[in-house]
C-alpha cells in the first residue's frame, strides 16, 4: 500500500492553499479519474520563492502536491522544469503501481505554472 512518506504528507500536507498574489498558476486535470490540481508559484530572480497548491483528488494526489511543493521551493525555473514524476514518486518512497499516474499531475502542474510564468514575461 502507501509508503510512510505518502501517509505523512497526506496527513500533514506542506504548503497547502492558494497564493492570492501568485505570479503564475498551473492547472492540470486527470481525465481518467477527474482529479484536478492547481499549483501556484511566486518567482523572484528566476527562482521559485514560494509555492502553494489546491488539489481535489486522491490521497496520492494530495501527497504528491505536498512533496512537489517541498522539492520546488527555492530552486530555479530551469530546475523546476526538470523535476519528473519519477522524482516525485521516488521522494515519496514510491507509489503503488495503480497510483503512479497520480504523480503526473504534480510534475505537469508545476511545469505548466512555470510555462505560464514565462509566457507572461514575454508579453
Ligand atoms: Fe486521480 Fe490519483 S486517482 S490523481
Amino acid at each position: 500500500m502507501y509508503s510512510k512518506k505518502v501517509i505523512e504528507h497526506f496527513q500533514n500536507p506542506k504548503n497547502m492553499g492558494e497564493i492570492e498574489d501568485a505570479d503564475a498558476v498551473g492547472e492540470v486535470g486527470n481525465p481518467v479519474c477527474g482529479d484536478v490540481m492547481k499549483i501556484y508559484i511566486k518567482v523572484k530572480d528566476d527562482k521559485i520563492t514560494h509555492i502553494g497548491w489546491k488539489t481535489m483528488g486522491c490521497a496520492a494526489a494530495i501527497a504528491t502536491s505536498s512533496m512537489i511543493s517541498e522539492l520546488a521551493e527555492g530552486i530555479t525555473l530551469d530546475e523546476a522544469m526538470k523535476i519528473t514524476k519519477k522524482d516525485v514518486s521516488d521522494a515519496l518512497e514510491g507509489l503503488p503501481p495503480i497510483k503512479q499516474h497520480c504523480s503526473n499531475l504534480a510534475a505537469d502542474g508545476l511545469h505548466k505554472a512555470v510555462e505560464n510564468y514565462r509566457k507572461k514575461q514575454e508579453t
